[in-house]
């Protein structure tokens, strides 16, 4: 989520770390911050926001070195501020540390390093390595040694990049989990988290794989295991452009979000499940497990998508955690005159953590007395600080217009918080609570079989994306996804289409239907499966064009339906994180057919700060 870049060479490598760094901005810009080595030591120069930030400070403390790293963040653990904002020390300052993905065992670790003397400075994850770093250094005198020793201790995900001023010539990276890759030069080596930061000076590259770590000088690349055993990599060489980097292969951001569902649906849920117990943990909740638990009720609030998994939210906390659950607009909510209690828990869902609306609601329940918790991506954003406390939902940086990653991990957290209050009430048994669990675990290689195979979903843009109207049926669980599925193609398509509760069709929408309109029907087996039909032989009796999302082993419907796209089983309650995945996918297909502009849909902003 997070951009690494460093040099070492014969050149001055801060206008190349500054360089890479606006090239990596799209993976994340909330702080940044780079290390080198002069005379004196390691000199770290960070600050938080865009890179043009750190640029500007750079220019005021003018310094040369040919080797240094540079980080630019988007935050996980700790706001994005000067402080949080990599590179990360050990006590002494003799290591510097840039690191991207998520230590899952940094508090443990913390406590032991902190126990034998270590002094931390930051909220993050990060700063367990130099820490940890160090103190392998006092059984070896080689930072390579010492870092592959220091992770050894280390649960989670890591690309870091590792420079000592006791080996001022050396840069030493490791992945695991998050992408490294090494520019090979002459008489001068780059590191960096994707190509995008060294396409200009090399295309010559090796990419490492999980459990790799290298030692870079100006001249020569070793790589080991973590396990020390030598590994010989070979060069690669770069044929693609700079934007199709970005892109991460993909024709557009919106198209590369949806495919990156597996992996944030995998760190929303990573560190939080307690498998054995069945249940989940989430530490941002831990200061407010007791008001959650005694709430009298929860309110929901929040605008346009977070608003839609909102709703999913409702249904599941009224079925396994037995609270009465309201979900509203964050637009009336703030206008209405709500009654609200002090033992009220208001959750306010934002990808951005910065919508007006949703902000505004936040502090009309703060200022009745209710408790404020966000569900938030961006880590540090002002929903996020002003919350009493809340859950990151760790999507990474969201860029095409229309959410698609945000919005399933939004539904995998509000599973979490549901599955939390479900087991602690006693509601949800040990065996229930592990059940979900091992299908919570299932969802991203699940959501990666239906990205496998997108043929029937463009073989059905390819027919429809010249209609002007659509119509999306769901019930239960489903009904929110038929919202958001319908919203998704109005948004980037700009084709006018209307999300219904199935039922509701017949006292109204079922007017509209005719052999022209295109009617899709969410009808996964769940127990509204059976009424489900019932509304589909509706839309048939009236030549509808029915295309229906179906289970992998259903052959009911498509006896009904002019179209199926198939997906796979789980739990009802999780349903809608498979059953949007090819609504997501019909509307970019629909509208890249329609040549419209994906990623920046006319009107459309990403985040609204405006009423
Ligand atoms: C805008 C975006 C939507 C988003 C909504 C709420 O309308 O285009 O994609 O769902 O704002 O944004 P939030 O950041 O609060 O989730």
């Amino acid at each position: 989520m997070c951009g690494i870049v460093g040099y070492v060479g014969l050149k001055n490598s801060i206008p190349i770390l500054v360089e890479g760094l606006k090239r990596l901005e799209y993976r994340g810009y909330d702080s940044a911050g780079i290390a080198t080595i002069t005379k004196s030591g390691i000199q770290v120069y960070k600050k938080a926001g865009k890179v043009s930030e750190l640029e500007k400070y750079i220019k005021s403390n003018e310094i040369s070195s040919p080797l240094g790293i540079g980080h630019t963040r988007w935050a996980t653990h700790g706001e994005p501020t000067d402080v949080n904002a990599h590179p990360h020390y050990d006590c002494t300052e003799t290591i510097s540390v840039i690191h991207n993905g998520i230590i899952e065992n940094y508090q443990t670790l913390k406590k032991k390093l902190e126990e034998s003397g270590h002094i931390f400075k930051t909220d993050t994850d990060t700063e367990t390595i130099p820490h940890l770093i160090e103190e392998m250094l006092k059984h070896t005198n080689d930072i390579f040694t010492a870092v592959r020793l220091a992770l050894n201790e280390v649960e989670g995900t890591y690309g870091i990049a590792v420079i000592s001023k006791k080996e001022p010539d050396k840069i030493i990276a490791a992945r695991k989990g998050s992408p490294i890759v090494i520019g090979i030069g002459e008489n001068e080596n780059f590191v960096a988290s994707d190509p995008a930061a060294l396409i200009q000076y090399t295309r010559q590259v090796i990419y490492l794989s999980d459990g790799e770590v290298s030692c870079i000088t100006k001249d020569n690349v070793i790589t080991r295991t973590i396990y020390d055993e030598e590994i010989k990599k070979h060069i690669e060489e770069i044929t693609f452009d700079l934007e199709h980097i970005e892109k991460g292969g993909f024709d557009h951001f919106m198209l590369k979000e949806i495919h990156e569902q597996p992996e944030t649906l995998r760190n929303a849920i990573r560190g939080r499940i307690l498998m054995e117990e069945g249940t989940a943990k989430l530490g941002g909740l831990s200061e407010v497990t007791d008001l959650i638990m005694n709430a009298r009720r929860f309110i929901i609030t929040a605008c346009g998508t977070s608003w839609h998994a909102g709703l999913v939210g409702k249904y599941m906390l009224e079925q396994y955690a037995k609270v009465p659950v309201d979900v509203e607009y964050a637009s009336e909510f703030r206008y209405r005159e709500p009654v609200l209690y002090q033992d009220d828990v208001v959750f306010l869902i934002s990808q951005s953590g910065e919508t007006a609306d949703t902000l505004a609601a936040l502090r009309k329940a703060k200022s009745s007395g209710a408790t404020p918790l966000g569900i938030v991506n961006v880590v540090g954003s002002t929903i996020a600080r002003e919350s009493k406390a809340g859950v990151y939902i760790h999507a990474g940086p969201e860029i095409g217009v229309a959410s698609t990653k945000a919005f399933t991990s939004q539904l995998a957290v509000l599973s979490l918080i549901t599955l939390m209050i479900a087991r602690k009430k006693g509601i949800m048994s040990l065996s229930e609570g592990r059940q979900v669990v091992r299908e919570l675990y299932k969802l991203p290689d699940k959501v990666q079989s239906i990205l496998n195979d997108t043929t029937q979903i463009k073989f059905i843009s390819d027919i429809f994306h010249t209609h002007k109207n659509f119509l999306y049926l769901g019930r239960g669980y489903n009904f929110p996804v038929a919202l958001e599925g319908a919203l998704k193609l109005k948004e980037i398509s700009y084709i006018h289409a209307e999300g219904y509760p199935a039922a509701e069709m017949k006292h109204g929408p079922i007017a509209l239907i005719d052999n022209e309109m295109p009617v899709v029907v969410i009808a996964t087996k769940d127990s509204t499966y059976e009424k489900i039909l019932s509304n589909i032989q509706e839309v048939k009796a009236r030549k509808g064009r029915i295309i229906a999302i179906v289970n992998e082993d259903d052959h009911t419907i498509e006896k009904m339906s002019e179209y199926v796209i198939r997906i796979p089983h789980t739990l009802d309650f999780l349903m809608p994180i498979l059953s949007i995945i090819p609504l997501q996918l019909l509307a970019y297909y629909i509208a890249v057919k329609r040549g419209c502009d994906v990623d920046q849909p006319r009107n459309l902003a990403k985040s609204v700060t405006v009423e």
